[in-house]
């Protein structure tokens, strides 16, 4: 092998290792609150879908109580609605207010998901 070429492969590893290095510096730095509350209500937030953390929880909050107002409290959410209304509203909103529609952002899946983990909180 021709010393430039040795160079090469040289500064290809170093830089794969500093990508790799890269990729793997922020593990666990994007978990954001896992909801551990003060008074040790709901700690739902914890075993929420992806989706919950990545779309929902600005508004809804760690704890399910609801940043924008009392409606947006969804700590009952699954006594006042059944598992289907809850996946309809994930995926088309509610008109006038200001629960959006996630159907373009989100799988069939995702809302499944969300909404089979929401119809449990009663
Ligand atoms: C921009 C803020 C916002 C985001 C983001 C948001 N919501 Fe909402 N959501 C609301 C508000 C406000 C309400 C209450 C609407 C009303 O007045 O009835 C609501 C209501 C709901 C309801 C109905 C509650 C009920 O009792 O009628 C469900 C279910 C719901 N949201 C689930 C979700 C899920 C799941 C996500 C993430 C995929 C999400 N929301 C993201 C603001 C938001």
């Amino acid at each position: 092998m021709s010393i430039s070429k040795k160079r090469a492969v040289i500064a290809l590893l170093a830089i794969s290792s500093l990508i790799f290095t890269a990729a793997c510096g922020d593990g666990g730095a994007a978990r954001p609150n896992t909801g551990n509350n003060q008074d040790g209500s709901v700690n739902a937030v914890s075993e929420a879908p992806a989706a919950y953390r990545n779309s929902c929880i600005g508004c809804h909050a760690a704890d399910l109580r609801g940043n924008v107002g009392p409606n947006s409290n969804l700590q009952k959410v699954g006594s006042r609605l059944s598992r289907d209304e809850i996946a309809d509203i994930i995926a088309n909103g509610k008109p006038n207010t200001r629960m959006p529609a996630f159907s373009k952002q989100l799988s069939e899946e995702e809302i499944q998901e969300l909404a089979d983990w929401l119809a449990e909180m009663k």
